[in-house]
């Protein structure tokens, strides 16, 4: 995205994957596009097959002691709404893009080093058998949670705040056509769950479990009948089954590095933060970083003023703040902690959902974040 936002601008720049094309396009990863990252992909020029494919939704169902609440985002959020459209939709536009525009971008790179951040930095990699040497003015560190860009942060002054949940989801892909019009959130006292969609004819399903658990802990046997129990409600709501073509394990993790820059490196995206997945925001916030990073870089290049750079990282940690809060506030009221021994904390959070079961100031606060807040800039 960074690289398309660059390019309508005239700003020429190299893309350099660790990964192959068939893996990146591949990877199953949420499907909820906020309203804003919405906009940013109709102004880019990319928001044609998302027109036609995207499903428009105008709320979210909260479950809980089988019962169902809708919080309704057009009324409660000035009208906004969310766009369920793969992960992978997004990533095969953009990489269409890419290559429409003729812009470099190398695949399956191995060895990738980053050198010079300080001041004239310089990427080295193996491509298809041959060593290449990029001299760039910036790198934009967009390598995700394990990539390399991060550990180029000096050790003395930066600062990695990370929490481990716990707890994991389980995470099935289903062919079955989705039990529900809009994304269901469960907290049932066996454990989380989340029904969620990637087409028509797509059901995704996720489940919370813990995490020390493998693969082959979660027969389909046990997938279905956990989703059965913690899903289904008193009014005569059932879900339907379908052959399980994916399955993962996937661990929640809090993440935020500080600060995201350092000399002509700057990160973005998973490289700089990691979001719990209640509430899908990762891809948001990844899209929201890389616009404003796209209109730093911008600036500099038209008048050599790097006042939007040096800001880059206190503007954009406002939000990542934000972001992280509203991710771990949903993940900490939906999932039973596996210790609670008295009962205390499922009794706590059983008061907070019925509290948003029945105020509508608490639900338009759900529903603002989760449509996903104005820019400030
Ligand atoms: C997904 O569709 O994969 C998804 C949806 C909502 C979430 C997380 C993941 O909160």
């Amino acid at each position: 995205m960074l690289s398309h936002l660059l390019h309508l601008e005239g700003v020429e720049s190299v893309v350099v994957e660790h990964r192959s094309r068939e893996y990146v396009t591949h990877r199953v990863r949420a499907g909820v596009l906020e309203q804003g990252t919405v906009e940013l992909l109709h102004a880019s020029g990319l928001g044609g097959r998302l027109q036609r494919e995207g499903l428009v939704h105008e709320g979210i169902e909260l479950r809980f002691g089988r019962r169902r609440h809708r919080i309704a985002f057009r009324d409660l959020a000035g009208g906004r709404t969310i766009t369920i459209y793969g992960q992978q939709k997004v990533v095969e536009d953009l990489i269409a893009a890419r290559v429409e525009s003729g812009g470099a971008l190398y695949f399956a790179a191995s060895e990738v080093r980053v050198s010079g951040v300080d001041t004239s930095p310089r990427i080295r990699f193996a491509h298809a058998g041959k060593e290449v040497e990029v001299a760039c003015d910036f790198v934009a560190g967009c390598d995700g949670t394990h990539g390399i860009c991060r550990t180029l942060l000096p050790k003395d002054t930066t600062y990695v705040y990370v929490h481990e949940y716990p707890f994991a989801w389980t995470g099935v892909l289903a062919a079955v056509a989705p039990s529900t019009d809009e994304l269901i959130y469960a907290s049932h006292d066996t454990g989380f769950a989340l029904h969620s969609m990637r087409s028509p004819e797509v059901s995704r399903l996720y489940l919370q479990c813990s995490p020390a658990d493998r693969l082959e802990d979660w027969s389909d046997d046990r997938i279905w009948d956990e989703l059965h129990r913690r899903l289904e409600t008193s009014d005569g709501w059932t879900l339907k089954e379908g052959p399980i073509i994916e399955k993962s394990v996937t661990t929640i993790r809090s993440v935020v590095v500080e600060p995201m820059q350092h000399g002509r490196l700057f990160l973005a995206g998973d490289a700089a933060h990691v979001v719990p997945p209640t509430g899908a925001k990762g891809l948001n916030l990844a899209l929201a970083d890389v616009r404003e990073l796209a209109r730093a870089l911008i600036g500099w290049y038209r008048t050599r003023d790097s006042r939007q750079l040096d800001r880059y990282t206190h503007d954009r940690l406002e939000r990542v703040w934000q972001v992280q809060h509203f991710s771990s506030w949903m993940t900490a009221m939906l999932h039973p902690v596996p210790n609670d021994p008295s009962g205390i904390h499922r009794r706590l959070q059983k008061g907070e959902l019925t509290y948003l079961a029945s105020s509508r100031a608490a639900q338009a606060s759900l529903a603002e974040r989760y449509v996903g807040l104005a820019s400030a800039t």
